[in-house]
């Protein structure tokens, strides 16, 4: 598409998007060989702070690759459900494999993939890993739900 390298978005080229999601992507990717037990701190601080914030109120420094859709307060999803924390929603979101109708994804990585263990993707050992470190994520944001 030779036209591209005319079309800007928000006074920003697109070869300047593509780049930052390209590095987004990377980023994270080169993230999973981290063997080990991480804590749910070590990996929401790592993997989701840049966007959503050290502490989940969607302010991390990260630049977004779409700023029309910012990513959202993560300490708001229990006052947004009744006051319910939606925990397996919020798993399945996070995971991303599975479709979420209300849920549109736009920008945020299938963490459920991405932090696969390397070499190992998919496997029973792997997916439980996986499974166990998102699961904890859960707990930690239900841990910064707002009253
Ligand atoms: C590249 C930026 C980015 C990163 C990194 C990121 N997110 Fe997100 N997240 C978003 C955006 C943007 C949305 C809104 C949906 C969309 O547009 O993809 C979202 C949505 C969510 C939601 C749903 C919120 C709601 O209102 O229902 C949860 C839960 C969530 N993220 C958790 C996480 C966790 C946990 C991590 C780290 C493992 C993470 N995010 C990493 C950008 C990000």
């Amino acid at each position: 598409m030779h036209h591209v390298r005319f079309v800007r978005s928000w006074g920003v080229p697109v070869s300047r998007l593509v780049a930052v999601a390209l590095a987004a992507m990377l980023g994270a990717g080169s993230l999973t060989s981290v063997a080990g037990a991480q804590t749910a701190k070590q990996d929401f601080d790592k993997y989701c702070a840049g966007c959503h914030g050290l502490a989940g109120k969607g302010n991390g420094t990260q630049p977004y690759v779409m700023p029309l859709t910012p990513p959202p307060d993560l300490t708001q999803l229990a006052k947004k459900n009744g006051g319910v924390f939606p925990f397996s929603e919020v798993v399945d979101i996070i995971d991303g494999r599975k479709n979420i109708p209300s849920h549109a994804r736009l920008q945020m990585p299938f963490w459920g993939v991405v932090l696969q263990k390397e070499g190992k993707e998919f496997t029973p050992e792997s997916d439980a890993d996986v499974k166990r470190r998102i699961t904890a994520l859960a707990t930690y944001i239900q841990g910064m739900q707002e009253k």
